[in-house]
């Protein structure tokens, strides 16, 4: 028996090639054992409305046994013919229940429905294993920030040296837009966990099932209270088009700074041979692949999502088969993440770190100008003033190439008779990430709590 979903009131078949563009099985099979846990569902609502008698559902689980097995083990794919992953299916049924078990179960259901409740199922599985792969992400992270705590580098602003920061509060800050990203897939699958099955094509059914029971067998937290609303929406699929976009792009600009960390010009930081790739033609060369593409990646995802939304903005209610442009996008969006952030995870957790190289420069370039103002603060300087002079010290050493840490006293009160000798002591590196201990600082103290924090914050999710 064919899996032909319709065409009793249609006198020929398709035309090849209309037949070739409405074909989706070669990107939606992925969902096949979705829609056989659909079925069975289907199959227990039709049962409890009297529609499947007791020999008749259990003749039905046992059949769809056999095709998910088969759809396991292989022996049972789509073929050439077949429209859809429903319409696959539904030969396979026909195979394993015979014509006429088989073809009761399409009663009271519509692709319209079950195609928006798999794509939910799908998501709710596959987001929760690109997750995992996020927080594996921020253990290394974490690993690291905690290995290196202690050492200092230049923090910057428009990538210039601002104010030097510690190593671990630098690399523990791609740790929480990521913790941001957990959080926004654990809410999403709060509206994820909504079942449209019972929606049929856009009305609901007339034949008295239950989508609630339907939704609980499912594994869902109840059922849709709009059958339009459900079966012609995608809002979820562009928000978490959207999540994934954002996951890549805190992979890209985290890759950023590891491609510029790695540069001879930098020379902060070390790529592992394992998470690197070497020239053709120039055997010096190590190249941070990985994290160019992650970077490369950020853009593919951002076009996904926006693709997406375009495919959405015009379309009256309800089911619109532009819908079904809905699944490369989103699939690829997830394969592409569950690819790269274990990579972005090796390349990150291997990284050897100059310490000396980075703390050499975290004085360099006036970073602790801020630290001079500062200071004649608290000698009660109004600030206003305080950065006038301590503007001037960078003014004067810039014109004798020195720095900030290389003024004398007698320099130094020559500037500005506020400036005592004691500015001095705030002028070293240590003395200036230490100096900033408030909650959310640079300061030791502070990135060690903070260190806490993330591994608190993990423990939840
Ligand atoms: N393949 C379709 C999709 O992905 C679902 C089938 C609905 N088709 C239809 N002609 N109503 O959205």
């Amino acid at each position: 028996a064919s899996g032909q979903l319709w065409g009793g009131r249609f006198s020929g078949g398709a035309a090849e090639a209309m037949f070739a563009l409405s074909k989706s099985t070669q990107f939606d099979w992925r969902l096949a054992r979705y829609d056989i846990a659909g079925s069975r569902a289907h199959a227990g609502a039709l049962h409890r409305a009297g529609l499947l008698t007791d020999d008749e559902h259990a003749e039905m689980i046992t059949a769809l046994d056999r095709l998910e097995a088969a759809v396991v083990d292989g022996s049972f794919g789509p073929a050439d013919t077949d429209e859809d992953v429903h319409g696959a299916l539904e030969r396979g049924l026909l195979e394993f229940a015979g014509p006429e078990l088989g073809g009761r179960l399409r009663a009271g259901r519509s692709r319209n429905d079950q195609i928006a409740t798999l794509l939910r199922m799908y998501l709710r599985d596959t987001l929760g294993a690109v997750g995992a792969d996020v927080a594996d992400l921020i253990k290394a992270l974490h690993a690291q920030a905690t290995t290196y705590l202690g050492a200092a580098m230049p923090g910057r602003t428009h990538l210039q040296h601002a104010q030097p920061v510690l190593l671990s509060h630098h690399l523990a800050a791609y740790a929480w837009p990521l913790l941001r990203d957990l959080s926004r897939l654990r809410d999403l699958d709060k509206r994820l966990a909504i079942s449209p099955y019972g929606s049929a094509a856009l009305a609901g059914t007339s034949l008295g099932l239950d989508p609630e029971a339907t939704a609980r067998d499912l594994g869902f937290a109840g059922s849709a209270a709009n059958s339009m609303d459900a079966t012609a929406s995608r809002d979820l699929a562009a928000e978490a088009a959207y999540v994934l976009a954002q996951i890549a792009v805190d992979l890209s600009r985290l890759s950023e700074d590891v491609i510029l960390w790695a540069t001879h010009d930098f020379g902060y930081a070390e790529l592992d041979d394992a998470w690197s790739t070497g020239s053709s033609i120039m055997p010096q060369k190590k190249n941070p692949d990985v994290a160019e593409l992650a970077r490369g990646k950020a853009g593919r995802l951002i076009g996904n999502l926006s693709g997406l939304l375009a495919t959405f903005k015009g379309l009256p209610l309800a089911y619109n088969r532009d819908l079904q442009e809905d699944k490369e996008p989103l699939f690829d969006s997830i394969d592409q993440l569950l690819v790269l952030i274990p990579a972005v995870t090796g390349m990150v957790g291997t990284l050897t770190f100059d310490t000396e190289a980075m703390a050499a420069q975290a004085s360099q370039g006036f970073s602790l100008a801020t630290d001079v103002a500062d200071w004649l603060v608290r000698q009660r300087v109004p600030f206003r003033e305080a950065h006038e002079i301590s503007g001037a010290c960078v003014r004067y050493c810039e014109q004798r190439g020195m720095e900030l840490s290389d003024l004398t006293a007698e320099q130094l009160s020559s500037i500005d008779p506020r400036l005592t000798p004691q500015v001095r002591d705030v002028l070293t590196v240590q003395g200036s990430i230490d100096a900033r201990n408030g909650r959310g600082g640079t300061a030791t103290e502070q990135v060690r709590a903070q260190l806490a924090e993330i591994t608190q914050q993990l423990a939840k999710l």
